[in-house]
């Protein structure tokens, strides 16, 4: 206990003079046990949202007690959440469905690529499209409320068993990718849902569960001081809320030792007070453990409503609600309020007029069964094709986030070879079904097909889907060149595994490894499954030319990564139904690699130590409520900003990528462009808006550079902007080296150059200041760094906007 003392008194000295000091300095477990109480709960004002306000508040006006007590609280029907009609006032009722990459409960419907393979294009434009294609298959099915898109997890932990839902463990990636979803996908008529509200970094606990002696054991508490809350996983979801989102969905984790649900701090303090929310909170499904107590907390509506899953009665609200006004435990007004948020978004996108009927076919395709309703929901025809030309911006997305991190003297794009070779279990087609194992929440380990959406509710039920294999028999043919494959991952590594090949080696061998993901399971290993190392050293041992692909529901080790005999390196993702076409593109050069990794490769597992998921045989025995705690004490470095902060070597950085030409970046410059006068350290005072204060995207500064194809094909570089910030005085917890703070893509022909820009605003250049309770400019240069990725830096100067 000595020498930490030690260690904190000397790291508050030295904070006290502005050094940048080491970590855990500040960590204090005791701080961060309890969430501090913020009541009442805020009162929408419809702020942006007028009209659809106005008419939210004519039509509460006219409700019983008994239909808002039904209006906040689900109720059985054909989706997979549903709010109940009111007849006499012509509301149809609320139909929402998962998730984030597909309408998962309906058929003749796409299946996207995932949040990651989007975040991993770093292509904005390709992000909105993608949301306004995902929105038009929700609303062409009826569906009022998509569950989508994710922010959270953001991605502490490598082996979390959802990031693939989200984005990247950068919290300015993620909230670009995020607000231009939202925006695209309410642009298209759909409500969106930003989701997990918060702290929802592992999926082990995420839930409270029954000790061996039957004592009930709270979930997990996501333990999370407030300058990381502002800093890391707060900021998408801010991005989300500036720009309209209808929706909020609160996490199953305790956060700071409060339940996501009703944690006032969380939704009345940071969401509608600090953030100025005006849509509403929705739980996400049995993450409700109270009734008046979460309703006075900030929560809206209870889903799927009742207290067992499957059923909506009984329920903590419902009937409960009704009770509890009439005796007076809870307020009328509270009600009217969770009434008039839930409304508000409906008319604002006009849900309220035409609005397609749900499709027929949506109650058998539900997850549970909850086949009798005791409303009546209208329905529609069954079986509507909501597809449109979607396959195209599939496959374009899904190349788009397929990254290209080794390609050895240029060995791609393939050159018409002659002898093709295709290896292991994700090269082939699904043997098991294409929803019911591909979908499911454990069992989609399944050994062949190839792995193009991860599962739970966050997945896709398939329409169809175009293998590898498929793709490359396809292609091979307009060269006419041989295709031989073994897809049996244990052949492949038994010793005599290609005595099928002829004539042997192929000339390219192309080896697909994957690796399963899902809700409620994390990752217990960074690598990928079924034996990969094995194979790959395999196919390396007997083929030169080996190039593998992989797909993967989040990050993956590759200790193949220097084999001499592995030639090419492919980081694939997660890329919906045109899979096979998306890898086809990039392999013969039909579309140049520029993809980047939205996360870091480390060299092995332990490098990324700071974040490994909280559990151990102790704890999944314990019988203390309270044992499961999670100490967020890397504070702000997760993923880039630890391995920079510590100088560490890494396999494959964060922002990395490699094109079929190269790039060159020049003339950096940046210069002050608020019109304003002199920038304070604080914002100006202003009434907040949804986002917060609005002089946080006051722009400042402005950043320019030329970029320029240096090579001899066309092709898109992704030009990269970080910021290194200084530190706040007094401040103690590590301020990261450098953070991302712009990003564009650009389309170049050989020797074409283009100039792009970067805005900075005031957020971008401010710190979380833990005693003003405010986003501070700290005084002193803020470095900046121009490149092709957080370690590729070609050019770099700085400005100092308070003086
Ligand atoms: C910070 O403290 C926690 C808990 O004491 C410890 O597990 C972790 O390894 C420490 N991290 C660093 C970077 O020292
Ligand atoms: C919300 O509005 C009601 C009146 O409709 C008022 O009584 C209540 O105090 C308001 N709550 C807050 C937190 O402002
Ligand atoms: C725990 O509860 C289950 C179900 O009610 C019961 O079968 C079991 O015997 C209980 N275990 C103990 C240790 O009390
Ligand atoms: C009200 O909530 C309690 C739990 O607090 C539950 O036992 C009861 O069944 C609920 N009543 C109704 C009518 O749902
Ligand atoms: C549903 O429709 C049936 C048949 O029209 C009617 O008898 C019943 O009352 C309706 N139920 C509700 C809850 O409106
Ligand atoms: C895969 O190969 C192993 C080893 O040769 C064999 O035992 C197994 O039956 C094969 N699996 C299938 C599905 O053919
Ligand atoms: C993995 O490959 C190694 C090396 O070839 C082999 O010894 C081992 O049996 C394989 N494991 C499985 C589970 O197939
Ligand atoms: C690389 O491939 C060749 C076959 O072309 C093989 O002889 C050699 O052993 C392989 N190298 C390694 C390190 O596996
Ligand atoms: C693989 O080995 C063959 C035969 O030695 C050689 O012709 C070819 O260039 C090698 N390919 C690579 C990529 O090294
Ligand atoms: C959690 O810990 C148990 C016991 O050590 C282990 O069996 C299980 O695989 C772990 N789960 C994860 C996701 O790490
Ligand atoms: C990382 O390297 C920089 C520059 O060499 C040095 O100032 C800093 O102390 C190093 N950080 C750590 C944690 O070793
Ligand atoms: C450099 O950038 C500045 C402004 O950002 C621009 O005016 C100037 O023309 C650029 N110079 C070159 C050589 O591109």
């Amino acid at each position: 206990m000595a020498p930490q003392g030690k260690l904190q008194l000397c790291a508050a000295l030295l904070s006290a003079v502005g050094l940048v000091v080491g970590q855990n300095t500040t960590w204090d477990h005791s701080l961060y046990t309890t969430s501090p109480p913020v009541y009442p709960s805020p009162n929408a004002t419809g702020l942006a949202w007028e009209s659809a306000f106005a008419q939210a508040r004519n039509f509460v006006a006219q409700l019983t007690l008994e239909e808002k007590a039904q209006l906040v609280t689900g109720t059985a029907g054909p989706c997979v959440g549903n709010i109940a009609p009111i007849p006499r006032l012509g509301f149809l009722g609320l139909c929402l469905q998962d998730g984030p990459l597909a309408i998962r409960q309906a058929d003749y419907a796409s299946v996207f690529p995932a949040g990651l393979t989007a975040a991993a294009s770093w292509d904005k434009g390709l992000i909105y499209q993608r949301g306004l294609d995902i929105g038009a298959e929700f609303k062409g099915k009826g569906a009022h409320i998509a569950l989508g898109p994710v922010a959270g997890p953001l991605g502490r932990s490598g082996y979390g068993g959802r990031n693939w839902e989200g984005f990247s463990p950068d919290p300015y990636l993620t909230g670009v990718a995020f607000e231009m979803t939202i925006q695209a996908m309410q642009r298209s008529g759909v409500q969106a849902t930003a989701k997990h509200y918060i702290g929802n970094e592992q999926e082990t606990q995420r839930n409270p569960s029954l000790s061996p002696n039957n004592v009930t054991i709270e979930a997990l508490s996501s333990n999370i001081d407030d300058r990381t809350m502002h800093e890391v996983y707060l900021w998408p979801f801010q991005n989300a809320v500036r720009v309209g989102v209808a929706s909020m969905m609160c996490s199953y984790n305790r956060i700071n030792g409060s339940y996501g649900c009703q944690n006032s701090k969380a939704l009345n303090g940071l969401l509608k007070d600090e953030l100025g929310f005006q849509g509403y909170v929705m739980s996400d499904w049995e993450a409700v453990h109270s009734g008046v107590a979460s309703i006075e907390a900030g929560l809206d509506m209870n889903m799927p409503g009742g207290i067992a899953f499957t059923v909506p009665t009984p329920s903590f609200w419902g009937a409960n609600i009704t009770l509890a006004v009439n005796n007076g435990s809870l307020n009328v007004d509270r009600l009217d309020d969770m009434c008039r948020r839930i409304m508000t978004p409906y008319f604002h996108l006009h849900q309220n007029v035409n609005y397609p009927p749900i499709d027929g076919s949506e109650g058998d395709l539900n997850f549970f069964p909850l086949s009798s309703y005791v409303y009546n929901f209208t329905k529609g025809p069954s079986n509507i094709d909501v597809r449109d030309n979607h396959a195209g911006l599939i496959r374009e997305l899904g190349a788009a986030g397929t990254v290209l991190l080794k390609n050895k003297n240029n060995i791609l794009p393939l050159k018409a070879p002659k002898n093709i070779g295709v290896f292991g279990n994700d090269a082939g087609d699904l043997t098991n079904g294409l929803y019911s194992l591909a979908g499911g929440f454990a069992s989609g380990d399944y050994e062949y097909g190839t792995l193009a959406v991860a599962g739970g509710s966050g997945t896709g039920r398939l329409t169809y889907v175009v293998p590898p294999l498929e793709a490359i028999k396809a292609r091979a043919r307009q060269d006419g060149s041989l295709v031989q494959y073994i897809l049996n991952n244990t052949l492949l590594t038994s010793g005599s595994g290609f005595s099928s090949i002829f004539p042997t080696p192929p000339e390219v061998c192309l080896v697909f490894l994957k690796t399963w993901a899902t809700e409620g399971y994390d990752r217990t290993t960074l690598l990928a499954d079924w034996n990969s190392t094995a194979v790959v050293n395999a196919v390396a041992a007997y083929c030169n030319n080996t190039i593998v692909v992989t797909h993967s529901g989040g990050l993956n080790t590759l200790p193949f990564a220097n084999h001499p005999n592995v030639t090419a390196i492919l980081a694939a993702h997660l890329p919906g139904q045109e899979t096979g076409n998306s890898i086809v593109d990039i392999l013969y050069g039909a579309v140049n690699p520029s993809g980047k990794l939205p996360y870091t490769i480390a060299l092995q597992e332990s490098d990324y130590a700071f974040a490994d998921i909280t559990n151990s045989t102790a704890l999944l025995e314990t019988e203390n409520p309270d044992a499961w705690q999670s100490d967020f004490t890397e504070q702000l470095l997760i993923d880039y900003r630890h391995f920079d902060y510590h100088n560490q070597t890494v396999a494959y950085e964060f922002g990395f990528g490699l094109s079929y030409t190269t790039f060159g970046l020049s003339n950096l410059t940046v210069r002050n462009v608020y019109a304003a006068g002199n920038i304070s350290a604080t914002p100006p005072r202003a009434a907040v808006v949804p986002g917060g204060n609005p002089t946080l995207w006051d722009v400042l500064y402005r950043a320019t550079a030329t970029i320029t194809n240096t090579g001899r094909v066309a092709g898109a570089a992704v030009p990269q902007l970080y910021l290194s910030l200084p530190q706040l005085p007094g401040e103690t917890a590590v301020t990261p080296p450098k953070v991302l703070r712009g990003f564009e893509k650009v389309s170049l022909q050989p020797g074409q150059s283009a100039m792009v820009s970067f805005d900075f605003v005031r957020r971008d250049l401010s710190s979380w200041d833990t005693r003003k309770q405010m986003w501070t400019i700290a005084p002193g240069r803020i470095g900046v760094m121009a490149g092709f990725s957080s370690r590729d830096i070609r050019g770099q100067t700085s400005f100092a906007p308070l003086s």
